[in-house]
């Protein structure tokens, strides 16, 4: 055992009970509790997760008060399309040291949610579509920030895969989707990286709160995958905190002012909440107090350097989707770059995790400074950076300015008020105005080249038109430079997509239900996420999972498959047989064409991320344990593995595949018979089946209860004088005098969204939880009278 924890131990054998409910909830927004009588200091946790977002003075968890400055890496999306574990690691290990240097203790991150559609307004904030991808980048950085004796922190755990009514709205998912798809990111990230913190998610799952899932928190968590650290709420996540502590939610974050106080002493008295359990969970919060304190590590750095990391990482993430040979340019003749985007950049999401960059660099200046006297740089804006909006003015200048031009580049996307923890996007396109310049541009010139700038897949209907396009995704502070550098060759366009492009969100299995309930999301789809959609239903996407282009080729050879153990080695040679240096990204996916259980075409298992200078080589050799074959059966709750044919796929993409072998696993048992959905999006009795019990009806509104919204309140005459109300108080909470489109609708859909037990946890102790009470009591009491009234 941890001396830290042992300490703790006996630390908390010499606490009274009122102390030890103190422990268990946070001091403020962004610190724990002290004892300093007792030797426990209070520790700072802050957002995470691409940089250090401490707040200097007012504190918001929404991302709208100022914080230090602090190097902006690229955000997870472009970390994940790096393949890169070794390279995220040095970046967690610089986020460890300028943690360090602003006293933090714990750095919120990384997300690790899965990318069941592509509209999440957070997926920027994410790593993949596919949980092994996701596991293993989650993995990378969280052993790099505790490198450094900076807690790292999982979240949102779990199946919080959409911000429509995030704070409570319940993800009804079936158990095999559930293990198979939304868990097993966070058991490899908790296996391979022994993280110190874990965040409960705002939802529910399958009925329950995440904050009182002892199924989640504890039976998976801890008795199944061995994790020893401490899980904390997401931001008022709390739905009933003596059941929390019960359940496995060691610390309540932020503060709520004492909101639970009474209510955990009382469990306690009665015998609700055991000595024991409430002891394990103080124990678990000294224990991180104590661990985070006395832990090694450096706060030295340069930030020059950290910038340069940025920059490193943005190139290795940035994917080049098509080339028809006019990349990398040449340092000659006149470039028009076109885009706003190229003065602003759109570089990180926003939300809680909004970064103060420590500089910004700009693809205009870069590429005049990289070319420097060789070639002639013209610039015309095009669109609006912060509305994306476009008008014929502008767009005579683009078609002047690449009309002009050896080759233009016109840097699109997404601006920031597209995409946006607190709320999804309502479709897939990119802004009009974007639209726009882009066909103006290619109207008067072929050589037009598009960079896209954006956090989440975009529907590109116009694909086959430029003479290359390149997804930048949100490349931190760096952006610019990094851009020029692989545009122009100084880097290798390292990226592979670690997400799916559909060519319209329609084709989406998971759209038929997405973000389209406040109460309740039905996960109908199962297994069928990303290219285990595609791959299987044979409904291609635009641009596939795994795919990215280099300047360079690469060829593999020499595949084969050993039994070792119970598993497979897997090694293939791969050759760069191109003219120029490059990465690649050699792919392993295991495809079991006859199961007792349903399966997707094909699945992600092993991944190695090469190097190679022209004319070399490197041998690259995977394992594929007995997991890489398993399914989770759900009668057994286990992972089993059905014995016969399986294929092993080794390819560049998850669909061009370079080569194959069918081998014969012997190992395994039987498997339970587990029918998905036939037709890709479960009917009733499809869904039932795979749920083993009724599909739940979508709560109504009333009566009223602690976890019914602001959102619920306005159904009621009675209700909407009080959700005004509550209003009032947020605004009068949050200064959003100053504040842009973005931060204002994310405002809104969070005062909107927000349950009310959350309205109490806010109020700095002026709403109590009994008050709250008395409060849906008499709102329940009027509402009969005013539903009928209403309509
Ligand atoms: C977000 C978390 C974040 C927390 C603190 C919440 O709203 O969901 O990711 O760490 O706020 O800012």
């Amino acid at each position: 055992m941890r001396a830290t924890y042992e300490r703790a131990e006996q630390i908390v054998s010499r606490l009274t009970t009122d102390e030890k409910i103190r422990l268990v909830s946070g001091k403020d927004a962004w610190t724990t509790e002290a004892l300093d009588e007792h030797g426990v200091p209070s520790i700072m946790l802050t957002d995470g997760p691409h940089g250090v977002r401490k707040q200097t003075a007012s504190t918001d968890h929404l991302g709208i008060n100022e914080s230090v400055p602090a190097t902006c890496f690229p955000p997870a999306v472009t970390l994940g399309s790096t393949w890169d574990p070794a390279l995220i690691e040095e970046v967690g290990s610089a986020l460890g040291r300028e943690s360090r240097a602003n006293d933090v203790s714990v750095l919120l991150g990384p997300g690790l949610n899965i990318k069941r559609h592509p509209a999440g307004g957070r997926n920027f904030e994410y790593f993949s579509e596919d949980p092994f991808v996701s596991g293993k980048m989650a993995a990378a950085l969280v052993r790099g920030i505790q490198s450094q004796g900076v807690g790292a922190c999982l979240k949102h755990y779990a199946a919080n895969n959409q911000e429509f009514f995030r704070m409570s709205c319940d993800s009804v998912v079936d158990d095999r989707t559930l293990n198979e798809l939304y868990l097993t990111g966070f058991e490899i990230a908790v296996k391979e990286s022994d993280p110190w913190t874990v965040m409960c998610s705002y939802n529910k799952i399958n009925g329950e709160h995440a904050d009182i899932n002892r199924d989640l928190l504890t039976d998976k968590l801890r008795d199944d995958w061995g994790f020893d650290g401490l899980v904390m709420s997401d931001w008022f996540a709390v739905s009933d905190r003596a059941l929390g502590i019960c359940a496995g939610l060691d610390l309540e974050m932020p503060g709520s002012g004492g909101t639970w106080d009474a209510q955990v002493k009382d469990a306690h008295a009665k015998g609700l909440l055991t000595t024991a359990e409430l002891d394990l969970a103080v124990t678990r919060v000294i224990d991180l107090a104590l661990r985070v304190s006395e832990a090694d590590g450096t706060s030295q750095f340069d930030p020059a350097t950290h910038h340069e990391l940025a920059r490193r990482a943005a190139a290795a993430g940035t994917v080049l989707l098509t080339n028809d040979g006019i990349l990398p340019l040449e340092r000659t003749g006149s470039i028009a770059v076109i885009g706003a985007f190229a003065k602003k950049p759109r570089y990180q999401g926003a939300g809680s995790s909004l970064v103060n960059p420590t500089q910004v660099d700009t693809f205009l200046s870069a590429l005049r400074a990289a070319v420097g006297d060789a070639a002639v740089v013209h610039y015309a804006p095009g669109y609006d950076a912060t509305t994306g909006e476009t008008e014929e003015a502008l767009l005579d200048e683009v078609r002047d300015a690449a009309r002009k031009a050896d080759v233009v580049i016109v840097l699109a996307g997404l601006p920031q008020s597209y995409e946006s923890e607190g709320f999804d996007r309502p479709h897939l396109r990119l802004p009009d105005g974007h639209t726009a310049v882009i066909a103006a541009a290619l109207d008067v010139n072929d050589r037009t080249v598009v960079a896209l700038q954006n956090g989440s897949p975009v529907e590109l209907p116009w694909a086959d038109r430029p003479a290359a396009i390149v997804e930048a995704y949100l490349g931190g502070q760096a952006s610019g430079s990094a851009l020029a550098d692989v545009l122009l060759g100084d880097a290798t366009p390292g990226g592979r997509l670690a997400e799916s492009f559909p060519i319209s969100a329609a084709d989406l299995p998971a759209d038929r239900d997405f973000a389209r309930h406040p109460k309740q999301v039905e996960y109908r789809e199962g297994l069928f996420v990303g290219y285990r959609y595609h791959d299987t239903a044979g409904i291609p996407a635009r641009f596939p999972f795994g795919h990215g282009l280099t300047y360079t080729a690469f060829d593999y050879s020499g595949l084969s498959v050993r039994k070792s153990g119970e598993g497979y080695t897997v090694t293939v040679t791969v050759t760069n047989a191109g003219p120029r240096a490059g990465s690649d990204v050699v792919q392993v996916y295991v495809r079991d064409p006859e199961c007792a259980a349903y399966r997707p075409a094909k699945e992600l298992k092993g991944f190695a991320k090469v190097h190679l200078e022209p004319g070399t080589s490197e041998k690259v050799t995977l394992k594929l344990d007995r997991r890489a074959f398993s399914v989770w059966d759900v009668r057994s709750q286990e992972w089993r593995v059905e014995p016969g044919t399986f294929e092993i796929l080794v390819g560049a993409s998850s669909t061009d595949i370079r080569a194959r072998r069918t081998i014969k696993v012997e190992f395994g048992e039987a498997v339970s018979p587990a029918h998905g959905p036939a037709a890709f999006v479960a009917n009733d009795n499809e869904f039932r089946l795979m749920l083993g019990r009724e599909i739940p009806e979508a709560q109504g509104t009333l009566p009223y209860h602690r976890d019914s919204t602001v959102a619920d309140l306005k159904e009621t005459a009675a209700g909407r004088v009080v959700a005004g109300m509550m209003l009032q108080q947020a605004k009068k909470a949050f200064d959003t005098s100053e504040a842009d489109a973005t931060t204002l609708a994310m405002f809104d859909a969070a005062t909107r969204e927000a349950p009310l037990r959350m309205v109490a946890m806010g109020s700095s102790g002026k709403l109590t939880l009994a008050g709250l009470d008395r409060l849906i009591r008499t709102l329940n009491l009027t509402s009969s009278k005013a539903w009928r009234a209403r309509s």
